[in-house]
Formats: structure tokens, sequence, C-alpha cells
């Protein structure tokens, strides 16, 4: 099998670690059918490769045999950003659906324990008619059935439809809001457009919280220990776990 070296840094602080934890075990009881997972948010930027990556970490962590997909075939920049660098040919997703190559030529063992990856490839210019094709379901019941767990990174739904069509072949979907910045009619708009696929929302994942921000206001304390890692009912549509990773946030608005 092919490798795949991830060398970006994914280390948490203890409020992210402990958010993360939650999420994922909020995940591991959402029934044993619940196998396969689309990651999908608002808009471009929010975290859904960071929380995709993070998922599949700690599922591994969890024992589990992790199969995470890249499925923003328009415009993934998942191996820059996450340092993640291929061995062999470089064959992926965009191959696999086009026919250039078999499913195990584009997955990859990587140097993460129990974590498997499928890179897109190449980009495409119209990844949807490589998605909306019987052999992507074929492909995902296929890994459903040889991995334990299944995170597929998708693109914003605000922007294209790409995440809907992942989503009809999941046994689940998950939003990623950014604080302060996903705005409440966008969200309502995602929870629309996800939820005609007919593929359950599992919750939302409140992702780059501000503790300093959240450390003014009076419900500082709901969050129990440091105000965060906790998780509840957002709307009317499952659960979610606030995610902090304070620090590296503030870098990056530097
Ligand atoms: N919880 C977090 N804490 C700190 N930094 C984060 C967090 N989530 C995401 N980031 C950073 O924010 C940036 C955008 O994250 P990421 O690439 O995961 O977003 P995305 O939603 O996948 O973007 P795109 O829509 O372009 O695919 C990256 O630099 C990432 O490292
Ligand atoms: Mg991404």
């Amino acid at each position: 099998m092919q490798r795949a070296l991830i060398s970006g840094n994914l280390t948490l602080d203890y409020a992210g670690a402990e958010a993360l934890n939650t999420i994922c075990s909020n995940l591991s009881f959402s029934g044993k059918n619940v196998k396969k997972i689309v990651i999908t948010s608002c808009e471009p930027n929010d975290g859904k490769s960071f929380v995709s990556i993070q998922i599949a970490v700690n599922m591994a962590q969890r024992g589990k045999r992790v199969l995470l997909v890249d499925a923003d075939l328009r415009l993934s920049v998942m191996n820059a950003h996450y340092g993640i660098q291929l061995t062999g040919a470089g064959l992926g997703l965009a191959h696999y659906l086009s026919g250039q190559c078999q499913l195990e030529d584009a997955i990859y063992e990587t140097s993460i324990q129990n974590v498997y990856l499928i890179p897109i490839g190449t980009d495409v210019q119209t990844p949807l008619s490589l998605i909306s094709t019987p052999d992507f379901d074929h492909l995902i019941q296929a890994v459903g059935e040889s991995f334990d767990f299944v995170v597929i990174d998708a693109p914003p739904i605000g922007l294209v439809i790409d995440a809907a069509e992942i989503a009809k072949s999941c046994d689940g979907s998950v939003l990623v809001l950014e604080y302060a910045k996903t705005h409440r009619r966008a969200l309502a708009e995602t929870k629309q457009q996800m939820e005609r696929t007919g593929t359950p929302i599992l919750g939302c994942i409140l992702n780059k919280v501000s503790m300093d921000r959240l450390s003014t206001k009076k419900y500082y304390s709901y969050g129990g220990h440091y105000g965060y890692g906790k998780y509840g009912k957002y709307g009317k549509y499952g659960k979610y776990g606030k995610y902090s990773n304070e620090g590296y946030y503030r870098r990056e608005k530097k």
C-alpha cells in the first residue's frame, strides 16, 4: 500500500482536546450504523479539513481503523495545509472515479496509526459529474465495509452542492460553524439543504471559539471546567460540541 506522511502540527491545547473528545464520544454513540460521515460548512475556511483530520485521528486513537476521504475535488488544500506527502504516483479520488486506477491504488496508509487516506489525486473542473455517479456511492459503501469509520471532508455547501450529493452516500453529516462568523440565515439554509438529502444531520461543531471573548460573557460558567468542551442541543437538530484551539486561533488572526 502507498504511504502518506502527515507532518502538519495536529496538537491541540487542553480545551481543544477535551472538546474533540466530547465530539468523538457523541459520534461513537450515534448508532452502530453510523460509520460514514460527511463534514461540511456554510462557507470556505470554517475548518472542515481541520475538524475532519482531528476526528479521524481521535477515532483512530479509540482503536478504530479510520479512512479520511478528501472530497474537495475543486480546491483541496488539505495536503498543503497539513503537510501531507504521498508516495508513489499520487493517485486519488479523482483518478479512481474517472476510471484511471483501482480503489487500492487510491488508498494510503498514513504515518498516523490506524488512519488511512484517500486524497483527491488531482483537481477537477466538474467534480459533481464524478461525485454524482454510482461509482462514488459504490466507493463509499465499499470503504464502509472495510473500515470502522469513514470521514469525508467536503467543500462548503454554501458555495457548491457537492456536500449534499456526498451526503446521500453517507450515514450522517456534521456541520462546522465558525465562531462569530457563521450567520444564522446561512446556517438555516445549509441545514435545509443538507436535510433535503435525507441523511440525518448528526450535529454541529462550533469551531475556532475564542475563549478570550467567551470569558468576558456571563455564560462563562456554563461550560463547566473552563467554559468549553460542553455539548448540548443546537436548534432542533442534534448535539454539538464547542471546539476550541485558542492559541492557534490567535496566531491565525495576527
Ligand atoms: N479549531 C481550530 N483552531 C485553530 N485553527 C483552526 C481551527 N480550525 C481551522 N483552523 C485553521 O483555519 C484555517 C482553515 O481551516 P481549514 O482548511 O480546515 O478550513 P476548511 O473549512 O477546510 O476550508 P476550505 O473551505 O477552504 O476547504 C486553517 O489554517 C486551519 O489550520
Ligand atoms: Mg478544506
